[in-house]
């Protein structure tokens, strides 16, 4: 006798969305690698599956979205690597700029840009700038982003701001840490997905993932799809948050 398995229902018609998603785009190396393809052709296939996936997550009403594309560790990769990394971001940017009139998503950088070539850099603060007014989703994209570096930024610059006068040393709180890092204003993360299996935070919103809940899934990110999305959303609101309390 034929054993069916029930397939999981993966509608998310009737739960409860996290207000933002922190994605970490793990496994392009090793998709890749499993098809004898050089790294490079990984990144590209995560490039398409980076506008599936945003596209999907603004349709289904996230607010904020965060995107792992490259950290403050990644220009340790081989130098072809991160060249096909740059061409990627540029290609992007340009899209993006090119597509602006029909867009609602409110494109953010987060990270320290001072670290991409001018062209590259310039490319990013017109995306920023150009799409500050949109009322979508807000695309957090996390480039050269680290979440230690992250906090080294802010530490400098409220350091510099109580050694001005500007404000004192018993002002310093958590708010004041919140209001100085790259998502200032923005709610922290609730959600943060991990596919590729490994059971790691990768330096990824340090701060801002206190109480965020992970859900690591057993799929590389050029393979992750809408229902794999769909099952990270419904197990999120499976979860019974506490926030230290009970
Ligand atoms: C980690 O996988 C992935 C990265 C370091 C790059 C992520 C970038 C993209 C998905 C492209 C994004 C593109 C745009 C346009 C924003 P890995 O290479 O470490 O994989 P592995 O662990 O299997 O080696």
């Amino acid at each position: 006798m034929a054993i069916f398995k029930k397939k999981q229902d993966l509608s998310i018609d009737n739960i409860v969305l996290p207000r933002h998603v922190g994605i970490i785009m793990d496994g392009n190396g090793r998709w890749a690698k499993k098809r004898g393809l050089p790294r490079s052709a990984g990144h590209s296939a995560g490039a398409k599956n980076f506008r599936k996936i945003i596209r999907y997550c603004s349709d289904i009403g996230i607010k904020h979205l965060t995107m792992y594309a490259f950290s403050t560790e990644n220009w340790k990769r081989p130098d072809d690597e991160v060249q096909a990394l740059m061409k990627l971001f540029k290609q992007y940017l340009e899209e993006a700029l090119r597509d602006f009139q029909d867009d609602t998503i409110k494109l953010r950088f987060i990270g320290d840009i001072t670290g991409f070539s001018p062209d590259i850099q310039s490319l990013m603060i017109d995306a920023q700038e150009g799409s500050k007014d949109r009322d979508g989703m807000v695309l957090n994209l996390a480039m050269n982003y680290g979440g230690r570096d992250e906090l080294v930024m802010a530490t400098k610059s409220i350091a510099n701001k109580v050694k001005s006068g500007e404000i004192a040393v018993e002002d310093i709180d958590e708010k004041l840490i919140s209001d100085s890092i790259y998502t200032a204003g923005q709610p922290d993360p609730d959600l943060i997905i991990r596919p590729s299996g490994e059971y790691r935070t990768s330096n990824f919103l340090l701060w801002q993932s206190a109480y965020a809940e992970y859900v690591i899934m057993d799929k590389l990110w050029p393979d992750f799809n809408f229902d794999d999305m769909n099952y990270a959303l419904i197990e999120y609101a499976k979860r019974n948050r506490r926030f230290g309390g009970v």
